[in-house]
């Protein structure tokens, strides 16, 4: 689990996106964290503290004063030995007092009394008016100083009626935005480039060619790539599957557009990882109308096939290139056809794993092919191996 052993403060304080924390606090103890919820008194007239307490599995604290602990030092016993403190909402109010160091109730004493160390993370949520104005947003700019993440706030349809700034991250947003908090930045800054899923090669307007290629090992590798500080582009064939949070997103159909679109943003990569299971060929006489059995009296009619561009190594040709890694999925000698295919190919790293044993599958085993020979990252979630090869990429560029 993502935050297994993570304790984590969630504030709460007075918003309509107070309804959210309950879904929050769901994901981030569904993730391994446990959570101590401290709400302010406007927060409890949005939500009550019998919901987080029950949700959280841990007595809510509201007051400075609480007797539950006996020194009265609640603003230091609940900062000291956790690992980050989350405001979600976090009120135009609150803000403000953040930015001035106001300690005039639990929670922002608390947030005042924590250690030089202790991450605070923000997720506003007002109305649009009250986030565009000048004084939010210069308290805003004092936070940012002060290096306190601010997440979000996000744009759309507001609880008041109105349409602006202002909506909080939605749960598993802010779920993300923890876990990256604890990953370690190995590729700050760097810009990675993705291939992910099947690709479809059209018969007719209703028919066509793919392959069981599901994108979870692409999209974790996204994903990692991006909580380790990338600017993370992933262009995915066909998927069921949502886009990382703060990947940018590029979904193509055939393995054309698939090298079009890497081909137009590979200039500004320092990594490309091809992960996707491109079709070799593609039909070259698509039918414009959809094939009839016994059209003209024939059973079968005769598809064409033309080559695919080969994306991988059109890449690594570039000069200069981005650091390449390829994939391989082989039924057999992995170890042979994955050396062999990384020099064919003309990359640094191919990552093998057995085809059949990981399409569709939430774990995978994978074997990495460098100049040295290889390395293998042992039966483990397809999360777990991204994190890995994130790292052992970032040991190489
Ligand atoms: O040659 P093979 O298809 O086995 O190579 C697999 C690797 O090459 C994967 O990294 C895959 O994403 C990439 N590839 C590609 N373009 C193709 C075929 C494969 O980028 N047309």
């Amino acid at each position: 689990m993502d935050l297994n052993g993570k304790k984590i403060v969630l504030g709460l304080t007075g918003g309509i996106a107070c309804y959210k924390a309950a879904e929050l606090t769901r994901a981030l103890t569904k993730a391994g964290a446990s959570v101590q919820v401290v709400m302010t008194s406007a927060a409890t007239q949005f939500i009550t503290p019998v919901t987080m307490q029950a949700l959280s599995g841990k007595a809510v604290y509201l007051d400075q004063w609480d007797d539950r602990i006996a020194n009265h030092m609640p603003h230091i016993d609940l900062t000291r030995d956790v690992d980050a403190i989350l405001i979600a909402p976090c009120s135009a109010d609150f803000i403000f007092k953040l930015a001035h160091g106001a300690c005039d109730d639990l929670l922002s004493t608390l947030c005042l009394a924590r250690p030089g160390n202790l991450p605070l993370l923000v997720a506003p949520a007002m109305n649009a008016e009250m986030w565009n104005n000048p004084a939010t947003q210069r308290n805003i700019t004092q936070l940012q100083l002060d290096q306190i993440p601010i997440l979000g706030p996000d744009a759309g349809v507001q609880a008041c009626g109105e349409t602006g700034m202002g909506r909080m991250l939605e749960p598993e947003q802010l779920l993300e935005e923890v876990i990256a908090l604890f990953q370690p930045k190995l590729l700050a800054g760097q810009h990675v480039l993705v291939t992910a899923g099947p690709t479809f090669e059209a018969i007719d307007p209703v028919r066509g060619i793919t392959n069981h290629s599901s994108g979870k090992m692409g999209y974790a590798v996204a994903r990692a790539a991006q909580q380790a500080g990338a600017h993370v582009t992933l262009v995915s064939g066909p998927t069921t599957l949502q886009a990382p949070y703060g990947v940018q997103l590029i979904p193509v159909e055939t393995g054309r557009q698939m090298h079009d679109a890497v081909m137009s943003h590979i200039a500004a990569q320092d990594v490309f990882i091809a992960v996707a299971a491109v079709a070799d060929w593609y039909v070259s006489n698509i039918s414009t109308q959809k094939l009839k059995k016994n059209a003209d009296g024939n059973h079968m009619c005769a598809l064409q096939f033309a080559e695919n561009p080969d994306i991988l190594a059109s890449v690594a040709a570039l000069s200069p290139a981005p650091y390449c890694v390829g994939f391989a999925a082989e039924s057999e000698n992995l170890l042979q056809y994955g050396a062999e295919k990384r020099i064919k190919k003309g990359i640094p790293l191919l990552v093998g794993n057995i085809g059949p044993q990981t399409f569709g599958q939430d774990d995978n085993t994978l074997v990495l092919f460098d100049e040295h020979g290889h390395t293998n990252l042992p039966r483990a979630s397809k999360q777990l191996l991204a994190q890995q090869l994130i790292a052992e990429i970032a040991k190489r560029v």
